[in-house]
């Protein structure tokens, strides 16, 4: 067997999202830093997970991907090429192999049209083929997600959440894409339907080669599907690695506390808790200094004062924390006892 190398398939730098807002008559206009400096690969085949609570930039990240929004600053590429400086036809191209799902399966399926109709649309758009070669395209990607090819002629509403979202990733699939970006794919189900539709997610992965950018509030649903791991906090990553450390040995207050908070069922992995205190900042003024440590059981002095820099971790990941820098965590310090 050939060990499989891994690709580099996508890569954001520095990327920034900013944006103005008015805060209401005669105040001055605020700044909104939605996506402060954020880098990442993402391998062919693999996925990484973006997780964080609300607010956090996860959205603006997946338009930047997806290039329905053009960052307000640093590099995008895919396959090798600058997705932001490619001419109107190129990003057309690359547009085809960088697909989005959503997390509102009723929402993005037109009511009024059948589901064949849905998943043909793209074909029709941006490709040449036959009504003959798309509606067996269709009937493929339908039974490919786990339905069946009746359900052709039927419209969205005759569909459970769970098969409707299996719909959106069929429609997903439909060009042949090689990144599916995934913002909160589950978030919208029961936990029954979560699990199967992961499941399926992992499957189509292997058999198709595709990378997703699986984004997620819950730290515990991307447990089995990612292989790369980044916590996002007010715009910024607080930790980033391999998905495998991050899970066995998380290193922020954050990412443990993001990770206390959901049950784990598997007891050698439980950690002890790390109660989220506090309302989360506002991202119109967020704190100074590290930006969590209003919430933040460890947070000191220094905490306050300058932003920490996202630094090289003794467990081989990197985060954003002065108490990681001076090892004075005490469950880190458990951890190597
Ligand atoms: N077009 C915009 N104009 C101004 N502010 C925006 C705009 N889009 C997003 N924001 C702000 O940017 C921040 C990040 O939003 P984003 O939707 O990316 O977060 P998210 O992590 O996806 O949150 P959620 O989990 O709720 O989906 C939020 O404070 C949001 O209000
Ligand atoms: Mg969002």
């Amino acid at each position: 067997m050939s060990v499989q190398e891994s690709k580099t398939i996508m890569q954001g730098t520095h990327l920034k999202q900013h944006y103005e807002v008015s805060q209401g008559f005669f105040k001055p206009k605020g700044l909104v830093k939605a996506v402060d400096g954020v880098s990442f690969t993402v391998q062919a085949g693999k996925t990484l997970a973006i997780v964080g609570e609300s607010g956090c930039g996860k959205s603006t990240l997946a338009r930047q991907l997806t290039m329905i929004e053009t960052p307000t600053e640093g590099e995008l590429s895919f396959e090798g090429s600058n997705l932001l400086t490619l001419s109107a036809e190129e990003k057309r191209k690359a547009r085809q192999r960088i697909q989005i799902i959503f997390q509102n399966p009723y929402g993005s399926l037109n009511p009024r049209k059948k589901i064949g109709h849905i998943l043909e649309e793209p074909l029709k758009i941006n490709s040449d083929m036959s009504a003959a070669e798309r509606k067996e395209r269709a009937l493929y990607l339908l039974e490919k997600v786990g339905l069946k090819t009746e359900h052709y002629d039927r419209y969205p509403h005759m569909f459970s959440g769970g098969q409707r979202q299996r719909i959106a990733i069929a429609r997903g699939l439909m060009m042949n894409p090689k990144v599916v970006v995934a913002d909160e794919p589950v978030s919208a189900l029961d936990v029954s339907v979560q699990a199967q539709v992961l499941n399926l997610m992992m499957d189509l992965q292997q058999e198709l080669d595709l990378a997703y950018v699986f984004i997620s509030h819950d730290l515990s649903v991307v447990e089995h599907i990612a292989d790369e791991v980044m916590v996002m906090y007010l715009g910024l990553v607080v930790e980033q690695g391999p998905a495998e450390k991050i899970f066995a040995n998380p290193q922020h207050p954050y990412t443990r506390a993001l990770l206390s908070s959901t049950p784990r069922i598997d007891p050698e992995h439980r950690i002890e808790k790390i109660r989220l205190e506090g309302e989360l900042p506002s991202p119109l003024n967020p704190p100074s200094g590290c930006a969590f440590h209003g919430r933040c059981p460890y947070a000191n002095e220094r905490c306050k004062g300058e932003r920490p820099q996202l630094l090289e971790t003794p467990n081989g990941t990197l985060a954003r924390c002065y108490g990681v820098e001076e090892d004075r965590l005490d469950y880190l310090q458990a951890v190597l006892a």
